[in-house]
């Protein structure tokens, strides 16, 4: 049997590892969730999680994972046999047009090649052809976890003004939340998708939609079957701090507390601090010789970064010799990149050195797996921890 010392690295792109203090925080009594004490909690949460979406109006919260919250942001909003427009950005947006052709839209899915995120051209292009205004909501996904690829949303949101479009705007934000900056009121988004287990430094276990009053008017009409996910009864116990069925209590304390982090160190800090292990792990696939998947710099995610090896190797070879040798998890290649990359995740409870030792596992299993590497990589990541 093998036996292990220290801490598990848990690299995958979310679930992302959950600091001491929220395990603690979650580590409490459960209480009655009728009682006085919930309320002051679900009251608390409620206003303190709106500022990580960039919003002051409602946030509702599921006891859910990212997908349910993504079935509630398409049937508190669509009709059956509404049209929706989505882009084959990588494996999760495939899985959310999935979901909303078994609700039963019609979703035109406009083909990628899952390197690049959503053009705003060809948004403004295909809303100005539906001059009947047919299309009823825009999908997006902002960090599109299997491939490193970050949306542009204030770009995706002039081109749906300037095609003059009155379509609902609705986001996925799963991975993005709280190390991307994100602005759901300032960028008109309508629903803004999201979950515990990444940004939010959580366990897996809540979801999230953020609404606007466009997406509260729309879910009047909205006649997709709704009753768990119905915004409605939840807006309304919400209001004294309750819900209209048992929540996550102890997952709420936990919330609480990751947002406490979040406060402390501050929304503009924990950007930054994303965006520059970002920098230092692009630097190190560089000057390995190797290449990141995003194909365009303007996208490059700032929560994980995907390597594309060459054809001759096997990326999950990689992944499971760096598990074995040295406990690390790395995120897997998912459906068609399957094996081609391996994703390094640099997101949420994070700092310089863990991504020194990150990377330096990361080279030293890329080495015993024979992949032809330049030993310089490593080097060339610590080298901007220490200067920038
Ligand atoms: C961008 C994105 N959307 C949706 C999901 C689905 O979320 P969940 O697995 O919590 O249901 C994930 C999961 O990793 C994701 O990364």
């Amino acid at each position: 049997m093998t036996t292990r010392s220290g801490r598990h690295f848990l690299q995958i792109p979310g679930p992302s590892s959950v600091p001491d203090r929220v395990l603690r925080a979650i580590a409490q009594p459960t209480i009655d969730h009728r009682g006085p004490d919930f309320a002051e909690l679900g009251l608390d949460v409620l206003e303190r999680v709106k500022p990580v979406f960039g919003t002051s109006g409602p946030v509702i919260i599921f006891p859910s994972s990212g997908t349910g919250a993504w079935e509630s942001a398409l049937v508190n909003t669509l009709s059956p046999g509404d049209r929706v427009l989505a882009f084959e950005t990588g494996h999760f947006a495939t899985l959310w047009r999935g979901m909303a052709e078994g609700l039963g839209l019609e979703v035109e899915f406009v083909p990628g090649d899952w390197r690049r995120g959503v053009d705003p051209h060809i948004v403004a292009e295909r809303l100005a052809e539906d001059r009947n205004h047919s299309i009823a909501a825009v999908m997006v996904v902002h960090n599109e976890t299997s491939t490193g690829v970050t949306s542009r949303v204030p770009q995706i949101r002039a081109a749906i003004d300037e095609a003059g479009h009155p379509a609902l705007l609705l986001v996925d934000t799963i991975s993005s939340l709280g190390s991307i900056d994100y602005r759901h009121q300032e960028w008109g988004v309508d629903v803004t998708v999201s979950c515990s287990q990444k940004g939010l430094m959580l366990p897996p276990g809540l979801g999230f939609n953020a609404v606007s009053e466009k997406a509260l008017a729309a879910a009047g009409r909205a006649r997709l079957p709704r009753s768990y996910w119905d915004w409605t009864p939840i807006l309304q116990a919400n209001e004294r701090g309750y819900y209209p069925y048992t929540p996550a209590t102890n997952m709420l304390y936990g919330l609480r507390e990751a947002l406490l982090m979040l406060e402390e160190e501050g929304l503009p800090n924990v950007f930054a601090r994303h965006d520059r292990h970002a920098q230092a792990t692009r630097a190190a696939v560089r000057g390995w010789g190797l290449e990141v998947l995003c194909a365009d710099e303007r996208e490059y995610s700032s929560v994980l970064t995907a390597v594309l090896l060459g054809e001759e190797y096997d990326a999950d070879k990689v992944r499971q010799i760096i598990l074995d040798r040295f406990d690390m998890s790395l995120g897997t290649g998912l459906s068609k990149l399957a094996g081609r990359v391996f994703r390094i995740g640099h997101l949420g409870h994070f700092n310089d050195l863990t991504l020194a030792g990150t990377l330096a596992g990361v080279q030293m299993g890329l080495e015993l797996a024979g992949v032809a590497i330049d030993p310089g990589g490593l080097g060339a990541a610590l080298e901007l921890l220490r200067t920038e």
